[in-house]
């Protein structure tokens, strides 16, 4: 696979973002794009193979089920670009499919590049793709993307795993929007979206038994200690998982059992944290089917088709660009 790697001084990057979100005056929070290390794909996608994180798997049956009425309804030829494609395993079914029909270039585009280079392996062996793969935040990945379409060719975008849900409301349909502008109409956007279902099911989805989804939101930290030099006592933290039900959503903080005070010299920053203070450092929005045709049309798109997993509320929305 070619790799489009990020120029950018990227540590800077992350220390000015640290010390943004931790001298916040009400609520600390740290940027949930910053989980993703090398240390923290690795855990996600352990996350997906959890029992309580049913997520995937309904992601997972439904493009099973469905790649092959996907790919008939979009015009040809075409490219895939998937917007955070982590190990891309969900996405051989569509790539597989599209495959019965031509030749495709595959377009990862992501900003870890562990995942990028997971998505390699997992989909190398697909006769009929090319992969390039662009170590991008989402819309400047999707606009060189666009940039490399052929007279005539149309877009399918990926946007799978609900990761649209990592936005709050306004900010999602924003993105549906900015994606919007970068297509043409006839392109396509395949959108993965959990839906809302009990408190219960949702706590155990972010806090799971075995506590891996507690050491990927931990090792938000320990990737501060590694990379900014700070001294966060892991042992004083603790990961909580959260319903706002005003929002509808599940909120991951990482919470201080104690009083103390952590030093970051990369970020020139010391920052207090009182006993229980919490770091919000993730949202999953959660929404309902109905909702997601509203959204759709809002940023210009028109639900061409959605469908519902029977086991665990998830919707994979194909929606085409009017
Ligand atoms: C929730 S995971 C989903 C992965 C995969 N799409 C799935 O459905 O299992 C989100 C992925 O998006 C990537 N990501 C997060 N923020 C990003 C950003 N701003 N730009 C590009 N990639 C991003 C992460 O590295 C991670 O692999």
């Amino acid at each position: 696979m070619l790799v489009h790697a990020i120029t950018a001084d990227l540590q800077y990057e992350f220390a000015a973002d640290v010390r943004a979100g931790l001298t916040k005056p009400s609520q600390k929070e740290l940027l949930s794009k910053y989980l993703y290390d090398d240390v923290g794909s690795a855990l996600f996608e352990v996350i997906c193979h959890l029992p309580e994180y049913g997520l995937t798997r309904a992601d997972e049956r439904l493009l099973r089920r469905h790649a092959g009425d996907i790919v008939e309804r979009l015009a040809t030829p075409i490219a895939v670009a998937e917007l955070g494609s982590g190990s891309g395993k969900k996405t051989r079914q569509i790539l597989e499919a599209l495959c019965r029909r031509q030749r495709t270039r595959y377009y990862p585009i992501e900003i870890s590049p562990t995942a990028l280079a997971m998505c390699e392996r997992e989909l190398s062996d697909i006769d009929c793709i090319s992969i390039l793969g662009f170590e991008r935040e989402y819309l400047d990945g999707l606009l060189e993307v666009a940039a490399e379409r052929r007279p005539g060719q149309h877009l399918l975008v990926l946007f799978l795993g609900s990761t649209i849900g990592n936005f709050d409301r306004m900010a999602g349909l924003k993105f549906l929007n900015q994606v919007r502008r970068i297509l043409q109409p006839g392109d396509s956007l395949l959108l993965g979206t959990d839906l809302e279902k009990p408190s219960s099911q949702l706590l155990a989805a972010y806090d799971d038994e075995l506590g891996v989804t507690a050491a990927f939101n931990l090792n938000l930290l320990a990737r501060i200690n590694r990379e900014l030099g700070a001294d966060f006592d892991l042992a004083y933290s603790e990961h909580v998982a959260k319903i706002n039900h005003h929002n509808r959503s599940v909120e991951m903080h990482l919470r201080s059992t104690r009083r103390q005070t952590v030093n970051i010299p990369a970020a020139e920053l010391c920052v207090e944290f009182f006993e229980g203070e919490t770091i919000w450092t993730e949202s999953s929005h959660k929404y309902s089917a109905d909702e997601i045709f509203r959204m759709a049309s809002t940023a210009g798109f028109r639900c061409e088709v959605q469908w519902i997993d029977d086991q665990w509320p998830f919707a994979e929305n194909l929606l085409v660009a009017e």
